[in-house]
C-alpha cells in the first residue's frame, strides 16, 4: 500500500465474542427476582407514568442476558475501564450542583458504582436497579460505605421494579458495541417515561453512532495472507474459509486512527431525552464518503461518542409531551459538555471498534467515492443482537454484506 504509515492493531480480536454479553440461549436457572423493592420513607406522587401498561416479557434470551451479568469479571473490566468510569465520575460532579438533594436512578447499577458517585455527588436517595444478581453484591458495597439510608438498591427489571416518587436524574452506562448492542438503550427510555420529572437530567444525554472506510493491511495479512506460506507450504486453498471464518460476522478489536480513510458518516444520533422504542428498532442511513488516500479498503468502521449535557434550563422544561415534539429543545452549556469517545484515534476503551470486513479488499484510489446504504435491526430472534445489512459501491461496482452481531 503506498503512502502510509502503518501501525499493528493494539488490540486482541474478539470477533464479537466478547465476554460483555453472552450468546444466545437459555439461562442455566430463574434468578430474576423481581418487585424486590425496599422504599424508605418514599411517598409517591402520582406522575400520569405508564403504571398500567404490562412491561414487556422477560425472555430467556434476556434471563442469559442479566446472569451474563453477574460474573464479577465483567463488571471488574468496565470498573478498570478508566476512560469510560472517570469520564462518569467526572460528568457526575459536573452535575453535582444539580444532583445535590435530588432523586437518582441508576439504570443497571451493576456492583453500584455510579449510584456511588451520585450519593458522594449529594443525592438525596438513589434507586440502583439491577436485574441481575450483581445488585446482591451492590447491596453489600453499598451497606460497607455507609449509604444504606441513601441507595436504595432494588434487584430485579427497570420495566418491573417500583420507584413510588419521581426521579430527577437518571445515570445509566447503557452502551453495547456499535452503541446499539444489547438494546439496553431501551430500559433507559422505559425509565425515563415512568419516572424522570420534565426537565430532569439524563446522564449520557446524548450518543452519536458514526462509521468510516478503513483500511487494515496488518489484520489481512495475520488472517488471510498467512496461508500463502506456511513453513514453505503452499496452503492457500485455506484461504476461502479463513476469509469467511475472520470477516463474516462483525469483529470487536481497536484500531488506530491511522486505518480510516475519510472522515466518519453519522449513522444515528440519539438524544436520551427524546428517542422513542420505536426508532431503536431499525435504523438505516445512506452514507457517501471520499476516500482521502490511495489504499485497499478492507471494510467498515463503527464506533460511538456519549455526551453529558446539562438538562434543560428550567423555564425551558418541557412536558415529556413537548419533549417529543420538539426534540431540537436547548440544554444548558452544550458547549461545555463532557465527552466519552470510543473512536479510533482517542484513547483506547473496552469497547474497541467495531469491525465489518470485506472478503477481499478494494483498492481505491485518492478521492474514489464509497457509496452505499446501512441499515441496523434489532433481530427478531433476540432483541439484543443487531442485524447488519450494509450495501456499498465503489469503482464501478456494488456489493451487499449481511451479518449479525450476536
Ligand atoms: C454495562 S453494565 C453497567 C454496570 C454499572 N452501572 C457500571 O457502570 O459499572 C449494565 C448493567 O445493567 C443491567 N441491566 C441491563 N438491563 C437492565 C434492565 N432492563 N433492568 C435492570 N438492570 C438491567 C445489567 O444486568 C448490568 O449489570
Amino acid at each position: 500500500m503506498e503512502g502510509m504509515s502503518r501501525s499493528p492493531p493494539a488490540g486482541s480480536y474478539s470477533n464479537g465474542h466478547h465476554h460483555k454479553l453472552l450468546g444466545g440461549g437459555t439461562a442455566q436457572r430463574d434468578h430474576f427476582r423481581s418487585r424486590r423493592s425496599r422504599q424508605s420513607g418514599v411517598t409517591r406522587v402520582s406522575s400520569g407514568q405508564q403504571e398500567t401498561e404490562a412491561p414487556p416479557p422477560c425472555t430467556d434470551f434476556d434471563k442469559a442476558y442479566f446472569q451474563s451479568y453477574s460474573h464479577v469479571g465483567i463488571h471488574e473490566e468496565m470498573i478498570k475501564d478508566r476512560v469510560r468510569t472517570e469520564t462518569y465520575k467526572t460528568a457526575i460532579l459536573q452535575h453535582q450542583s444539580y444532583i445535590q438533594g435530588k432523586v437518582v436512578v441508576d439504570v443497571g447499577c451493576g456492583t453500584g458504582i455510579l449510584s456511588i458517585f451520585c450519593a458522594q455527588a449529594g443525592a438525596k436517595r438513589v434507586y440502583a436497579v439491577d436485574a441481575s444478581e450483581i445488585a446482591l453484591q451492590a447491596n453489600e458495597v453499598v451497606k460497607a460505605n455507609n449509604l444504606s439510608d441513601t441507595v436504595i438498591v432494588l434487584h430485579g427489571r427497570v420495566e418491573d421494579v417500583q420507584i413510588d416518587e419521581e426521579v430527577d436524574v437518571i445515570v445509566s452506562e447503557w452502551m453495547g458495541y456499535m452503541l446499539l448492542y444489547e438494546s439496553m438503550l431501551g430500559s433507559v427510555i422505559v425509565a425515563r417515561d415512568r419516572w424522570l420529572r420534565p426537565g430532569g437530567l439524563i446522564l449520557p444525554s446524548n450518543a452519536v453512532l458514526y462509521m468510516a472506510p478503513v483500511t487494515h493491511p496488518d489484520r489481512y495479512a495475520e488472517s488471510i495472507d498467512f496461508w500463502r506460506n506456511v513453513y514453505g507450504i503452499d496452503m492457500s486453498p485455506i484461504m476461502p474459509l479463513a476469509k469467511q471464518c475472520a470477516f463474516e460476522e462483525p469483529s470487536v478489536e481497536t484500531i488506530s486512527g491511522e486505518n480510516v480513510l475519510t472522515w466518519p458518516h453519522v449513522v444515528k444520533h440519539v438524544d436520551c431525552y427524546t428517542i422513542t422504542l420505536q426508532e431503536l428498532e431499525s435504523v438505516t442511513t445512506n452514507f457517501k464518503f471520499q476516500s482521502m488516500m490511495r489504499a485497499p479498503f478492507h471494510g467498515f468502521a463503527f464506533w460511538f461518542d456519549v455526551e453529558f449535557c446539562g438538562p434543560a434550563a428550567e423555564n425551558d422544561a418541557p412536558s415529556s409531551e413537548s419533549t417529543k415534539s420538539n426534540p431540537r429543545r436547548k440544554r444548558a452549556n452544550p458547549s461545555e459538555a463532557l465527552v466519552l469517545s470510543t473512536a479510533p484515534e482517542d484513547p483506547p476503551t473496552h469497547w474497541q471498534q467495531t469491525m465489518i470486513y470485506f472478503y477481499d479488499p478494494i483498492e481505491v484510489e485518492q478521492d474514489q467515492v464509497i457509496d452505499g446504504k446501512v441499515t441496523l435491526t434489532q433481530s427478531k430472534e433476540n432483541a439484543r443482537f443487531m442485524n447488519i445489512h450494509l450495501e456499498y459501491a465503489s469503482g464501478g461496482r456494488s456489493f451487499v454484506k449481511e451479518c449479525v452481531l450476536r
